[in-house]
């Protein structure tokens, strides 16, 4: 490996969310975290090497968004994903929780409904409620270890008059999922039929392991395109959540003016000249550093799911497809609360509860392991311990 993954860097104060928020979220400071979803890993080292240069400079004035900030993003997406996109129909955007919230507000009315498919990421819960939209439950189907669409309900929750919005998560934090094309063609064709909205959540879209393969659901059909606002950001495949640069793509010119109005509404453009440096840098110079970076996570999975195997075989965790999350399923050793107390109090490792992922997830716990496989393993003994008895 050209670049070190295991090197240990300590992230507490350095106003690092995970890191210095212990007390408040854990009531202790003695804890593992490995709750919100960033990693321990510098960014590649052309990023780290530009922002310095960058900082150098001394004088940090508005920034000035440009074609070699968006083209970067382009290529990567076409080769990636092999889906074309067209310069206008990307906005810059500061995260993509905002511009999630800012589509929300063009294309609902207060009292509508937008449907997401539990357990899924937290925030989606909130910014439907908090800006005054029905949110509709579509749970994912959970047999025999694996989680999958419920097309059936999904169909009667789009067919409900009130529904607008469709938010789908691909590949799906927390469960791992990668969805396939003959999936997405499905929920695409019932969103259609609705005429919904889709808003396509793939900021986990560049980490997907061996023999998945992500598909943006608008690069499918050029009527999924004129439906879909697609939502990215090299945040979570390169590390950079802090510096707030994220890409929505709206092929749909009616629907991208429409997004524009509101956003000019809500905030000035929300663009910072490090986040945009960082992404532009990252996109053209860090996929050698992607692509070592997914055989380290890999291996972190596989080692946390043998260890489990051998040592606690009562919990069962699935192998993500994608994304450095792991859901496990901690159901048998007791309810959600009794089994956070242990994580917190005897383990003194920071996961997030299920539950908090709607109710669908309640005892299970969502484990991220991006990180030096050293602390993993500090982590895994540590739970072994509590739990053994
Ligand atoms: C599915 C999903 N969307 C959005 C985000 C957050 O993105 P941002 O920091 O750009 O708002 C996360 C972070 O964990 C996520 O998992």
């Amino acid at each position: 490996m050209t670049y070190d993954f295991d090197e240990i860097i300590d992230r507490r104060n350095t106003s690092s969310e995970k890191w210095d928020n212990l007390v408040q979220v854990y009531g202790r400071d003695d804890i593992i975290p490995m709750w919100v979803a960033d990693m321990d890993f510098k960014s590649p080292p052309e990023v780290v090497k530009v922002l310095e240069q960058r900082a150098r400079h001394g004088i940090f004035g508005y920034p000035m968004l440009k074609d070699e900030h968006v083209e970067p993003f382009i290529n990567w997406i076409t080769e990636k994903h092999n889906w074309k996109l067209d310069k206008e129909w990307i906005i810059v955007n500061s995260c993509v929780v905002d511009a999630l919230k800012t589509a929300i507000l063009a294309f609902s009315k207060p009292g509508d409904n937008v449907v997401i498919q539990p357990p899924v990421y937290r925030p989606f819960f909130n910014i439907v409620t908090s800006n005054g939209r029905k949110l509709l439950t579509n749970p994912l189907k959970f047999e025999n270890g694996r989680y999958s669409i419920d097309f059936e309900d999904l169909e009667v929750k789009l067919s409900e008059k009130r529904t607008k919005l469709l938010m789908l998560c691909s590949p799906h934090n927390p469960v791992g999922r990668v969805w396939k094309e003959d999936e997405l063609i499905r929920l695409g064709e019932l969103c259609l039929k609705y005429d919904i909205l889709i808003l396509s959540d793939e900021i986990h879209s560049d980490i997907v392991y061996e023999n998945f393969k992500h598909l943006p659901i608008s690069s499918l059909s050029k009527e999924l395109q004129d439906s879909t606002l697609t939502f990215y950001a090299p945040s979570k495949t390169f590390n950079l959540a802090g510096l707030r640069t994220s890409f929505v793509v709206i092929p749909n010119q009616k629907l991208r003016e429409e997004y524009e109005t509101i956003l000019e509404n809500i905030s000035s453009k929300n663009i910072n000249i490090f986040g945009l440096l960082a992404a532009t840098t990252a996109y053209n110079y860090g996929e050698k550093w992607l692509n070592e970076l997914i055989v380290y996570l890999k291996e972190n999975i596989d080692f946390t799911i043998d260890f489990f195997k051998h040592k606690l075989p009562k919990v069962k965790i699935n192998s993500p497809e994608g994304t450095f999350l792991l859901w496990l399923d901690f159901r048998r050793y007791g309810n959600e609360s009794f089994v956070k107390n242990v994580f917190i109090n005897k383990a003194k490792v920071g996961l997030e509860e299920g539950s908090i992922f709607g109710q669908e997830g309640e005892g299970f716990f969502r484990m991220n392991i991006g990180c030096p496989r050293k602390i993993l393993t500090e982590a895994c003994n540590n739970i072994y311990i509590a739990f053994k008895e």
